[in-house]
């Protein structure tokens, strides 16, 4: 699915040199790298506010707790995510309310999270958390004036999103905060695990210095309960070289995606969609987006045959994710059971995510592609 070594090999030296600036000043927790780290993410995304932590599933509970978010609140969030989506909401006390994806972009429907609004789950509601799945911005129009309208706060769940933009604007700087991931598999990763906080809003910010560092605005003087969800030294310094190339790996993405949709086309293997029918239905950039491809995800009817086939050809491919939070063991006390979100559980039998990453080669593509007309034929 992605070969992290490719994209190592021609920054081998940059890294090395980043980990022993480390070494030499022996800050490894915070320190002068996260702070430059921090200081050039918030100038690339555009955002007042970029705060290095230790996890994407940190940077979400750090968002929501910095908002207040917390028993007796509700937060509208997708079934058809990462766990964090909505364990992060859990964990901060409060309860997630799911409501269906759109069909074509697999993000969160502005229509089924107005019409969960209106319903009796939906007083309790202070918060959306959308996610945008796959490097693909939510529809940000939509979401913006419901939150308008029902005075509702934003939280970006941006875990696989860097560099996305809805009209020029980045994800990480749409919503009033935001959470990003840097787990190694993310199109932009760290040597570990690592996430960050991004908000134009002081107040936020701030609460979330404090919050990650147990609640500490003084050293040993406790305000709030917080938590130990500090960003290292080692992987500021990482993904400060890693950002200065992220664009161009973007890029590399938006291009091998191109090249999916053309040899897809020229195998003749397309079908309009949402749903495939015999051959695939092909990801879609939205107007007004600009997907990063996080994931190259198709729908395929007999998905699971085909994921097995391209197996026996040494072709990696990944179902992100097969069984909606709703139809999870640990969320079965939320009360939704199989049947309230279709649109989800269809999406999780059909979807398959093919390899894509910066450097995958054209005949690598070629390879996939003919393979999946194979198993069609
Ligand atoms: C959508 C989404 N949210 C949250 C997370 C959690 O991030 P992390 O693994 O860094 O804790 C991830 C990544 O795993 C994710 O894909």
């Amino acid at each position: 699915m992605l070969d992290l070594k490719r994209q190592y090999a021609p920054i081998h030296d940059e890294l090395l040199d980043a980990l022993s600036r480390v070494l030499v000043t022996q800050q490894f927790i915070l320190g002068g790298e996260v702070a430059a780290f921090e200081k050039a993410a918030a100038e690339q995304l555009g955002v007042s506010h970029a705060l290095g932590c230790s996890s994407g599933t940190d940077a979400l509970w750090l968002a929501l707790a910095a908002a207040g978010i917390g028993s007796g609140e509700a937060v509208i969030t997708t079934p058809f995510s990462f766990f964090a989506s909505a364990s992060s909401i859990l964990r901060a006390g409060a309860t997630p309310v799911l409501a269906d994806i759109d069909p074509v972009n697999f993000n969160l429907s502005p229509a089924t999270v107005s019409a969960v609004l209106d319903s009796p789950r939906g007083a309790a509601v202070r918060a959306i958390l959308p996610v945008h799945l796959y490097g693909q911005t939510i529809d940000w129009p939509s979401f913006s004036q419901i939150a308008r309208e029902r005075g509702l706060i934003i939280i970006e769940d941006a875990a696989q999103a860097w560099g996305a933009e809805w009209n020029g604007v980045k994800a990480g700087a749409l919503g009033d905060i935001a959470a990003f991931s840097f787990y190694p598999t993310k199109n932009l990763s760290a040597a570990g695990d690592a996430g960050m906080v991004t908000t134009n809003s002081d107040a936020l910010a701030e609460r979330v210095k404090m919050l990650r560092q147990h609640g500490m605005r003084r050293r040993y003087y406790h305000d709030e309960i917080g938590w130990n969800a500090r960003m290292d030294g080692f992987q500021g310094a990482v993904l400060q070289v890693k950002l200065k190339y992220i664009d161009g790996w973007n890029h590399s993405r938006r291009i091998a995606a191109k090249r999916y949709h053309a040899l897809f086309h020229a195998a003749g293997l397309v079908e309009s969609g949402p749903y495939p029918l015999h051959g695939v239905v092909l990801p879609q950039e939205v107007p007004g987006s600009k997907h990063v491809w996080h994931q190259y995800v198709i729908r395929a009817p007999r998905r699971d045959a085909l994921h097995d086939f391209l197996a026996t050809r040494a072709i990696a491919s990944e179902i992100y994710y097969p069984l909606p939070l709703h139809q999870q063991e640990a969320l079965k006390s939320l009360g939704y059971k199989e049947g309230d979100f279709p649109e989800a559980e269809r999406a999780a039998r059909e979807v398959l995510a093919l390899p894509i990453f910066p450097e995958l080669r054209e005949d690598e593509q070629q390879t996939v592609v003919a393979a999946i007309a194979e198993f069609f034929s």
